[in-house]
């Protein structure tokens, strides 16, 4: 049998996305039910959840979740919800945050915009994968969680309010890996670049700091995310952060050699 083929067991697999109104976590909620498992499509917007699910390629298998993550009281409704819905949650994507403003710099962010962007991507991540890990547990299934993070985990990106937030989630999903590991549930990080997908408007001049040459798409990292999803493709993957940036991440003060001879 091909390695690739039936990279999810549909019978017992169910998923849930938050974030997947849009962008990267449309993408992966999308690629899902194109691999024939029930996933909850969670966001704060109906439209864009409706608009995702209309265009998914088994809109029968999404079940949409409408709700605010800031709010804790929205964590346990999400999650009744998903269970009644789709059953057992075994595969989990955090991909939820509310939007960057670039004037929100350190200088000028407020305790309502700190609050809210810690709120949905540590809070609301932490608390859902670990509700969710103890079901798993309870049930002795095996589950597989993936968080977004981002490249600004551990480079400043004039948000401090975002780039603290992601570097939490970054080292949550190593504590989530080691505690939860012997139960059989993996956790890992994904690491977007720059991604042209909503959430970050794309200034064309940094694609010359990409060596692939060219900017991101959400669909660029649904592949990815369910390779590490799976448990047939990274059975012994735990604790590890996927950087899908084309190369930007390899930018520093030294350009790239000019190549002219060839
Ligand atoms: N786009 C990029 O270049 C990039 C780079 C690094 C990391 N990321 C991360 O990837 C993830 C997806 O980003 P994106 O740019 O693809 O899309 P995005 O930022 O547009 O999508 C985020 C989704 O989360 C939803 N959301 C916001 N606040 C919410 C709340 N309070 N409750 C429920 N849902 C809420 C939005 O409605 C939206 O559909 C984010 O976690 C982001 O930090 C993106």
């Amino acid at each position: 049998m091909s390695l690739f083929n039936n990279p999810f067991e549909p019978a017992h697999d169910a998923a849930l996305v938050t974030g997947a109104g849009n962008g990267i976590g449309r993408a992966i909620a999308q690629a899902l039910v194109g691999e024939g498992v029930r996933t909850v499509f969670a966001d704060v917007s109906a439209d864009r959840v409706a608009a995702a699910i209309a265009v998914a390629p088994r809109p029968e298998l999404a079940v949409p979740w409408i709700g605010d993550l800031a709010r804790p009281d929205s964590w346990e409704e999400l999650l009744a919800y998903a269970r009644t819905a789709v059953g057992q949650v075994t595969h989990f994507v955090h991909s939820a945050s509310p939007p960057r403003r670039e004037t929100d710099h350190a200088l000028a962010v407020d305790a309502e915009t700190w609050d809210q962007m810690r709120a949905v991507n540590v809070d609301a991540g932490f608390h859902l994968s670990r509700e969710l890990a103890r079901q798993l547990i309870a049930a002795r299934k095996p589950g597989s969680f993936l968080l977004l993070t981002s490249l600004h985990a551990g480079t400043p990106r004039n948000l401090p309010h975002y780039s603290a937030s992601k570097a939490a989630l970054a080292m949550l999903a190593k504590e989530l890996a080691k505690t939860l590991g012997p139960f059989g549930i993996r956790i890992n990080a994904l690491v977007p670049g720059a991604i042209a997908a909503g959430g970050f408007v794309a200034d064309l001049s940094l694609t010359r700091h990409i060596p692939l040459g060219r900017l991101g798409r959400a669909e660029d990292l649904a592949p990815m995310a369910l390779a590490v999803l799976s448990n047939r493709i990274s059975a012994y993957v735990t604790g590890a952060a996927f950087v899908v940036d084309g190369g930007l991440s390899l930018t520093n003060w030294f350009e790239a050699p000019t190549l002219d001879e060839l």
